[in-house]
C-alpha cells in the first residue's frame, strides 16, 4: 500500500491546471448506458475511481478505452449486473441502477454497504423508482429491479439527495410521460449531467434547481464530444493548500462560478484571490483568521471541503466552529490532526477548532477521501516530516495530487 511522505513548510508558488470532476465523470460514464453506440469524453480524470465505473460497464458488455479521450462503446451491453466486490470499492457504482432499469427493464446492482463517514443508505433512489413503477426487491445483499417500461412520476426528495437525483434524471430519461422530481439537489455535477442527456436528446428542464421535470422520449443517442466540469473541490482543496501554507497558486481551467462559497468563507479567513485569464490566483495570508462553517447541499459550504478547511483552521489566529450537517461521521480526520498537534474537540456534529501556532509532522492514517485530503495539507502545514499511510483513498478522487504539489514546490514523496 503506498505511503506518502511529506516534509512541511514549503511556500508553495506556481500553477496547477484543475482535472475534470470525479463527481460529474461518474454519472456521465453512467448515463452513457442509456444510449447505444459509442460515447466520446472530455477531461474524465485519471482516477481510481473512474477505473472502477470503466470495469463496471466493461463487466456489462461494453468497451471503455482511456487515450487523450474517454471512449465508451456501450453496443453490446448483455449483462445488468453491477457486483458487490465492485460497488464496496465505490458507492457511486449505484449510479447505473437507473440507468439499468430504464433501457434494460431490469437491473441488479449491490446494495452499497454503510461508510466511513456515515451509514448513507439508498431509499430515496429506489422510492423513485418504485413510483416510476420498478418492482423492487432485495435479495442476499443485492437490488433487483424490473420494469417493463418506467412511467413518468412526481417525486419528493426528503434530503436533496445527489446521485439519488441524478439517478432518478437519469431512469426518468426513457420512462413513458413526465417526472418531475421535487427538493432535487442542485449541485453543478447534476447540471452537467443534464447537458450530457440534453445532447443525447433528453428533455430536461431545471437542473440545478430544485424542480427538475422530465419529459420521457424512446430513446437516446450519443452525442459529439463531450467535456466534463472541472472538479470545483480539487479547486477548493488547492485554495485550501494556499490559504494554509502562504503559497501563491493560480489555479487554471478551474470555474468559480462553482465555488462561490469556498471562495467567501477563505476571504473570511485572510486568503486574497485575483481573477486571471483563465482561472484565479490564490495567495495566502502570514496568518489565517479562524472562521466558522456549516456544511450544506449546494450552494452551500460543500460538505466535500469540511476536512480540508478545518486542516487550515488549525493554524488560524481564534476558535472556528465547524458544523456537519450532511454525513453523521465525517470527522474522521480530527483525530489525526490531533496527533500532529492540532486542538480540536468534537461534540455531535460540531467540531470546535483552536487554532494553535504551528503543527509537527506525525505518522497519521487516511481514512476517506477527503480526510486524506486533509492531512496532506496539514502535513504541508506541518513542521518536519509526515507520513500519511492508506492514501490508496487519495488516489480515488485526486488525480496526481502529488506530482501536482511537487511543480508547487512541495517536499512529498510516494512511498511504494
Ligand atoms: N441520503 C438518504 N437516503 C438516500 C440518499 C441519501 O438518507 O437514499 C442521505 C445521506 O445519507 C446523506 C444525505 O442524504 O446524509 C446526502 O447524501 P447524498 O445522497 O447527496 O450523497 P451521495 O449522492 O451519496 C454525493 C457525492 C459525495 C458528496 C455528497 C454530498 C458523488 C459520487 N458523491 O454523494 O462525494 O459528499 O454527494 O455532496 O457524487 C466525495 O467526493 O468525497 C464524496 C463523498
Amino acid at each position: 500500500m503506498d505511503k506518502l511522505l511529506i516534509l512541511g513548510g514549503s511556500p508553495l508558488k506556481g500553477e496547477v491546471t484543475i482535472s475534470g470532476a470525479k463527481n460529474a465523470a461518474l454519472p456521465i460514464m453512467a448515463s452513457t448506458l442509456l444510449a447505444q453506440g459509442i460515447h466520446t469524453l472530455k477531461r474524465i480524470p485519471k482516477l481510481k475511481d473512474v477505473s472502477t465505473m470503466a470495469e463496471l460497464i466493461k463487466k456489462m458488455g461494453g468497451i471503455v478505452e482511456f487515450n487523450e479521450l474517454c471512449k465508451i462503446n456501450t453496443l453490446k451491453i448483455n449483462k445488468f449486473e453491477a457486483p458487490y466486490e465492485l460497488v464496496k470499492t465505490m458507492r457511486a457504482s449505484i449510479l447505473v441502477l437507473g440507468p439499468l432499469v430504464a433501457r434494460f427493464g431490469k437491473a441488479k446492482v449491490s446494495l452499497p454497504g454503510g461508510c466511513a463517514i456515515g451509514a448513507r443508505p439508498v431509499n430515496l433512489h429506489i422510492n423513485g423508482l418504485e413510483k416510476m413503477g420498478a418492482k423492487i426487491s432485495l435479495q442476499e445483499g443485492y437490488i433487483i429491479a424490473k420494469a417493463s417500461r418506467l412511467i413518468g412520476a412526481k417525486i419528493y426528495f426528503d434530503i436533496p439527495t445527489v446521485t439519488g437525483t441524478e439517478n432518478l434524471m437519469m431512469a426518468a430519461t426513457l420512462a413513458k410521460g413526465t417526472t418531475i422530481i421535487e427538493n432535487a439537489a442542485k449541485e453543478p455535477e447534476i447540471v452537467d449531467l443534464a447537458n450530457y442527456l440534453i445532447l443525447m436528446g433528453a428533455k430536461i428542464q431545471g437542473a440545478g434547481t430544485s424542480i427538475i421535470k422530465i419529459e420521457g422520449v424512446d430513446d437516446l443517442n450519443p452525442p459529439q464530444e463531450y467535456e466534463i466540469i472541472p472538479d470545483r473541490i480539487e479547486t477548493g482543496t488547492f485554495m485550501a493548500i494556499a490559504g494554509a501554507c502562504r503559497g501563491d497558486i493560480i489555479l487554471k481551467g478551474c470555474r468559480i462560478d462553482h465555488v462561490d462559497a469556498i471562495i467567501l468563507k477563505m476571504k473570511d479567513a485572510g486568503i486574497s484571490f485575483k481573477e486571471t485569464k483563465n482561472g484565479i490566483r490564490v495567495i495566502g495570508p502570514k496568518r489565517l483568521q479562524a472562521v466558522d462553517i456549516k456544511t450544506m447541499p449546494y450552494p452551500g459550504f460543500p460538505t466535500d471541503m469540511q476536512a480540508q478547511f478545518m486542516a487550515m483552521m488549525t493554524v488560524a489566529n481564534g476558535t472556528s466552529v465547524i458544523k456537519e450537517t450532511i454525513f453523521e461521521n465525517r470527522f474522521m480526520h480530527v483525530a489525526e490532526l490531533r496527533r500532529m498537534g492540532a486542538d480540536i474537540t468534537v461534540e455531535g456534529n460540531t467540531a470546535t477548532v483552536r487554532g494553535v501556532k504551528k503543527l509537527k509532522g506525525a505518522p497519521v492514517m487516511a481514512t476517506d477521501l477527503r480526510a486524506s485530503a486533509s492531512l496532506v495539507i496539514a502535513g504541508l502545514i506541518a513542521e518536519e516530516e509526515t507520513l500519511i499511510d492508506r492514501i490508496y483513498h487519495l488516489d480515488r478522487g485526486y488525480e496526481e495530487l502529488d506530482k501536482k504539489l511537487i511543480q508547487l514546490g512541495a517536499r512529498i514523496k510516494r512511498i511504494k
